[in-house]
């Protein structure tokens, strides 16, 4: 999953290349490298490590072009190295690409045999090499590259400077998403709308299969058999451009506080404040017997909250499954089934295969997605968007609580179409849906206390988080939100399962961070602590007002506000996620790009 832009423009290109990689890097940030056809010819800049990298780069060998193509990188075939960087180079051709060929091995032996010397580690080199050579044959730039794409197994979208051709940029996408943006007499190519957002709004989306050449003139779309086809355009929201950091210091820090917005947003689309009911989502939830929601890392865990309402709500059996596992299973869907998926970006690759399966099967299919142009989005039947805005920081935040907060009101408009619940009880529960964004800024009030905690927590090794009920997927939450930014290894479990094995890593040395508001289950959790302090660990409990006045002697104690238990994940979410930030700034750690991660994962 990496980040690709592609520019056919009236004046110098480099800055908008660069411009429009910032804005990618969330997908990828191991190295990147920008090319433009100077002088009739395709010269290239490359650097190891982040844009600024190949910024400094462009600052000692500026590169002039009006035309010109750039990438960000998040690897899979190759260390991160600057030989390893896009774009790649063959003979006459220069092209970027996201995704990964999975017959690159075969492809390479070939074209070894063939003469071709290859000075990379990548799977794209091999791209370079099979189009410059299916050129040699004497084919025009686009019959080349239909039948090069022709012989690639696995996904792709690409970005292709030929020699010689000095106005035109080649896209194609399978797998991989890639856009068409139309400007004044300028065209662009990129891999969503922020990337092509500051040039223009008017945006065509490709399909699977899909290639493209973009020139002064404006776009030639064909389709995976060869065929011209029209795509629409689409004016996007100015939101696709929002991505400043403001006053913060981080994105994941200003991404917290606009939770109570984001929530709000996203609640104004399934709560009608004036008649406090829910307004239906689109689905005839009396004609679903089953929910199956498939989904990765964060939302996955918004997926499981979600089952305890809809559940205990609704009275509607339902599963959640990691989509990487559920994919391959050949699971078992009867008809009744609504698919859903839940996916901040709607490209995750595993969440698009599992959605696609259940598409295949005749099951109707739902997308809770934040980006609505995303591939989620355009195939699945019904759409739940969430209004979160952009989320820039790997680590999901606003993403997060607005999927939790979606999915409560769909969950209440559920119980009330099956009749689950009575009007009073919907209104009851929709007057306490409205409630959120305040009560989450109110949480958000912690940050003080918080901060001190993590200084602390920074020290530990290893962090142990413990929940139950909806808190226990929150627990699974705060751990892998600790884990990813700060680098510390986390666990979060289930609280009934510590004396089945955890328990035995409790020392002094491991903070055991508690999820606990008052509720039905408090006590139940009070006695897991005492097992705790018990046996010398050292506890952190994040409560409520009445549930403090039960902390165990000795705990450090984050009060967040009293809610009503349905809202309780949404509320308890913002100090889970300040603590893992604060950790992460103690440390020093990069935190809305750590090691290895990227945003999008739209690779398997
Ligand atoms: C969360 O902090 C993550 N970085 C990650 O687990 C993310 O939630 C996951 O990759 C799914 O992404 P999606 O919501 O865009 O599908």
């Amino acid at each position: 999953m990496c980040g690709i832009i592609g520019i056919v423009g009236a004046a110098p290109v480099t800055d908008r290349l660069i411009d429009s990689l910032k804005r990618l890097e969330y997908r990828g940030y191991d190295s990147a490298g920008v090319a433009a056809v100077v002088d009739g010819h395709v010269e290239r800049r490359r650097a190891k490590g982040k844009i600024r990298a190949l910024e400094a780069v462009l600052d000692q060998e500026p590169l002039v072009g009006t035309v010109g193509i750039g990438h960000t990188r998040w690897a899979t075939h190759g260390a991160p190295a600057e030989r390893n960087a896009h774009p790649h180079r063959a003979g006459r051709v220069t092209l970027v690409h996201n995704g990964i060929i999975e017959n690159y091995a075969e492809l390479r032996e070939e074209l070894k045999a063939k003469g071709h010397t290859f000075e990379s580690d990548t799977d794209t080199e091999v791209i370079a090499h099979l189009l410059d050579h299916t050129l040699d044959s004497g084919l025009e730039p686009l019959a080349a590259l239909k039948a090069t794409l022709d012989r690639l197994t696995g996904a792709y979208a690409l970005g292709i400077l030929i020699d010689g051709e000095d106005e035109l940029v080649m896209g194609a996408r399978r797998g991989s998403p890639l856009v068409v943006g139309h400007g004044q007499g300028e065209m662009f190519i990129g891999s969503d709308a922020l990337a092509v957002g500051p040039f223009t709004n008017r945006i065509t989306y490709l399909d699977e299969g899909d290639y493209v050449a973009i020139d002064h003139r404006g776009a030639r779309i064909f389709d995976a058999a060869g065929a011209p086809v029209t795509r629409p355009e689409r004016i996007v929201s100015a939101a696709a451009a929002l991505v400043e950091k403001g006053n913060y210091r981080h994105f994941m820090e200003k991404e917290i506080h606009d939770q109570p917005d984001a929530c709000q947003h996203t609640l104004s689309a399934y709560v009608d404040a004036v008649n406090a009911a829910t307004v239906s989502p689109g689905v005839d939830f009396t004609k679903v017997d089953r929910l199956q929601i498939v989904a990765c890392g964060t939302a996955s865990y918004a997926g499981m909250i979600a089952r305890y309402l809809f559940e205990r709500l609704a009275d509607l059996p339902c599963e959640v499954e990691i989509a990487s596992e559920f994919r391959y299973r050949q699971p078992a869907l009867a008809p009744g089934a609504l698919a859903l998926a839940v996916s901040q970006s709607g490209e995750t690759a595993d969440t698009l295969a599992a959605l696609r399966w259940c598409k295949t099967r005749g099951i109707q299919t739902a997308a809770l997605v934040n980006n609505h142009e995303s591939t989620m989005a355009r195939e699945a039947d019904v759409l739940f968007p969430t209004h979160a805005g952009p989320e820039i920081g790997v680590a999901s935040t606003k993403a997060f609580t607005s999927q939790v907060a979606a999915l409560t009101a769909i969950a209440v408009s559920a119980a009330r179409q099956r009749g689950r619940i009575d009007a009073h009880e919907e209104a009851r529960l929709a007057s306490i849906l409205l409630e959120t964004p305040r009560l989450i800024a109110q949480a958000i009030a912690t940050e003080e206390t918080v901060r001190q905690i993590a200084g602390d927590i920074a020290k530990a090794r290893d962090v142990l988080y413990l929940g139950r009920g909806a808190m226990f997927p929150l627990a699974l939450e705060g751990a892998l939100k600790l884990k990813e930014i700060s680098y510390i290894h986390a666990e979060g479990y289930a609280a009934g399962e510590l004396k089945h094995g955890p328990i035995a890593l409790v020392d002094e040395a491991t903070p055991i961070i508690v999820i606990a508001p008052t509720d039905e289950l408090f006590d139940k959790t009070a006695s897991n602590m005492s097992e705790v302090i018990a046996r010398g660990g050292r506890i952190v409990l994040i409560t409520d007002e009445a549930g403090a006045a039960h902390a165990p002697e000795g705990a450090r104690v984050i009060v967040a506000p009293a809610c009503d238990p349905v809202i309780a994940p949404l509320v308890f979410a913002a100090p889970i996620q300040l603590l893992a930030y604060y950790v992460a700034v103690q440390k020093g750690a990069d935190v809305d790009q750590p090691r290895n991660l990227a945003k999008s994962v739209t690779v398997e």
